[in-house]
């Protein structure tokens, strides 16, 4: 069995953050999310997470995930002290390969976690380090080998010489251990370093001096074991995902013809034929299906979105947008919604908690709030539903075929029946039954000459 450790105690005083690191976002959510889906994914049922700085913030966001314990660690004195704290952990799963990764690196991924696993078992290993050969070596762990090639020891960049500091070969934090002889290496550890830590990284050393396997599992694709521990290097990780998911999506048939500001999330769904045009943040468990523009600058976040559909320059989060429907530009599409196939919203409307039925044309400067609207409706510009009375949200009804004049006011709660009519400029209070027109608006007057009346008087004549 598998299960997995995952180092979240750390400050990151380089970021500059309120926040533990681990928190710190790669497109909108948190490192330690990558890493969490990552380990799940390569197959650890159990994992525990250590914590350590503001472990609050960290243990409220584990709490919708399943399967996961927490281990608190306080002072956090490195990364071999953050693994001693989950002993009790480890002394469950002894018998068992046990995965220890940084919880600062969202880019490592199951494939890797999987391939090193196997290199693991392969070679009956008590340690087996992921590795990767960079250019940049500031601040990492050097992995030092002797003439032939055989595994020495992690040397900490802080600790390193001026030879030291020029290998390349460096330690990605992700390690396969074996249960016991973790917890014997573990024991064995001290502070005995430039920062006075406890480095995990020690144990390969002294596996190896008690007459241990030990490994590196080398990957090819060396930005997988990046991790971020300022600002910059947090940007540089945003670029790499960035990049990654969107080629994944344009091998599966998506146009980007221009990645400027396109931000899609990992859990992100597009179907092909589907166009992404410039400033567009896709984001949470959003579905997309074929033949869709969205963008350019668009905002999708936790929504459905059936094909065919354009979404030109709106903002649509936790709703769904069927089959053809043609929405922008300028839009914002609120929590709730339903806009059913085919319906035509145009510039600068608003919909919040309402059910748009088929067919109904929105075409501009509109706001529609909790309202239940019927088919083929049609909106004139400018029309409200005035849902809230200071107190409370109440809800519009609106039949199918009803025709809603200019700058039409409904009050809610109220219903518009089937194929009725409501004048330009009515403020509807009262029910409207089925193909009635309702005229809510004071009869206009046209006073006869007042301009020059009101001349004559000013001039005193
Ligand atoms: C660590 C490795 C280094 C490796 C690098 C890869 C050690 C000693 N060094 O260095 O060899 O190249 O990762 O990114 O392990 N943490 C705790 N408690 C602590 C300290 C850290 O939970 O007391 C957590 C942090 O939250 C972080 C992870 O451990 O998620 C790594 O800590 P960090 O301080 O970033 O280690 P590096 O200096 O990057
Ligand atoms: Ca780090």
């Amino acid at each position: 069995m598998k299960c997995a450790v995952i180092l979240a105690g750390g400050k990151g005083t380089r970021m500059k953050s309120e926040s533990p690191k681990v928190m710190c976002e790669v497109l909108f959510e948190p490192m330690l999310g990558y890493v969490i889906r990552a380990v799940k994914s390569a197959g650890c049922e159990n994992l525990c997470v250590v914590t350590g700085y503001r472990h609050d913030t960290v243990e409220e966001y584990l709490k919708s995930e399943s399967n996961i314990e927490t281990a608190y660690q306080n002072p956090q004195l490195g990364t071999g002290h953050a693994v001693m704290t989950a002993r009790n952990f480890i002394e469950k799963h002894k018998k068992d390969e046990i995965l220890i990764l940084n919880g600062d690196g969202p880019l490592m991924d199951a494939e890797t976690i999987n391939k090193a696993y196997d290199y693991h078992v392969k070679n009956g290993n008590s340690i087996t380090l992921v590795s990767a050969i960079v250019d940049d070596t500031e601040g990492i762990g050097h992995i030092k080998r002797d003439e032939n090639g055989t595994l020495l020891r992690i040397v900490e960049h802080k600790d390193a010489n001026e030879e030291e500091k020029k290998i390349r070969e460096s330690n990605a934090g992700t390690y396969w251990f074996r249960g016991e002889d973790l917890l014997f290496a573990l024991s064995k550890i001290t502070n005995n370093n430039a920062q006075h830590e406890y480095y995990l990284t020690d144990c390969l050393a002294i596996l190896i001096e008690s007459g241990k396997n030990a490994g590196a599992y080398v990957c090819e694709d060396s930005e997988v074991i990046l991790g971020a521990n300022d600002r910059k290097q947090l940007s540089d990780l945003n670029t790499i995902m960035r990049r990654k998911i969107n080629e994944k999506h344009m091998k599966n048939g998506v146009d980007i013809p221009c990645a400027d500001g396109v931000m899609i999330g990992m859990d992100v769904e597009i179907g092909a034929g589907t166009t992404i045009l410039p400033n567009t943040i896709i984001i949470g468990n959003t579905v997309i299906g074929e033949n869709c523009t969205v963008g350019p600058n668009g905002f999708v976040k936790n929504s459905v979105v059936g094909s065919g559909v354009t979404l030109d320059n709106v903002k649509l989060t936790d709703s769904t947008v069927e089959d053809n429907a043609d929405c922008g530009p300028f839009v914002q599409i609120r929590a709730g919604s339903r806009i059913r196939k085919g319906v035509h919203i145009g510039d600068f409307v608003e919909i919040k908690n309402s059910d748009i039925g088929e067919g109904t044309k929105c075409a501009h400067l509109t706001y529609i709030g909790d309202s239940d609207v019927g088919r083929n409706v049609n909106f004139g510009c400018g029309t409200v539903t005035v849902n809230y009375d200071g107190k409370s949200k109440h809800r519009c009804k609106i039949g199918d075929g009803a025709f809603i004049g200019c700058n039409t006011n409904l009050i809610a709660p109220v219903e518009i029946g089937e194929n009725a009519f409501t004048a330009a400029g009515s403020t509807i209070t009262e029910d409207v039954p089925a193909n009635a027109l309702s005229i809510a608006r004071q009869r206009q007057t046209n006073k006869k000459d007042w301009v020059l009346k009101k001349e004559r008087r000013e001039s005193g004549d």
